[in-house]
């Protein structure tokens, strides 16, 4: 996935991408930025939401998310992503053999997931 070239990574050198497939059909993309407190980095999938939600789309279909090792999201963009939807796919790839890995539904991800007044 291209925009994993653009993570910045200078203190875990661990590149990822995320890439959004939106209902309208457009991708909107992200990648991780770290930060020096450590604390503030970015995830490449909250980067991603960042982008789609800016460029006004909040219904997606899929996000897929590349790393060396086809890393599933942490609990915090869980979090995040379910914010939009229990119904969009989640597709893991080895950016090395550019594979899908794995695919959950991110209800699946985030069962019970916080709600505010459900
Ligand atoms: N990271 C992501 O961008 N997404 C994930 O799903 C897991 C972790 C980033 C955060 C940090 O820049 C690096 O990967 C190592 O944890």
């Amino acid at each position: 996935m291209a925009v994993q070239k653009n993570a910045y990574t200078p203190y875990s050198r661990f590149p990822v991408g995320a890439a959004i497939l939106s209902v309208s059909g457009k991708i909107f993309s992200g990648c991780n930025i770290e930060n020096a407190s450590f604390g503030l980095t970015i995830c490449a999938e909250r980067c991603a939401v960042a982008t789609a939600v800016a460029a006004g789309e909040r219904q997606w279909k899929a996000i897929a998310i590349a790393s060396r090792s086809g890393v599933t999201p942490c609990g915090a963009c869980r979090q995040v992503l379910v914010e939009f939807g229990m119904d969009f796919e989640v597709l893991l790839v080895d950016s090395e053999s550019e594979q899908i890995t794995a695919r959950w539904k991110i209800s699946e991800l985030l069962p019970g997931a916080f709600e505010l007044e459900p």
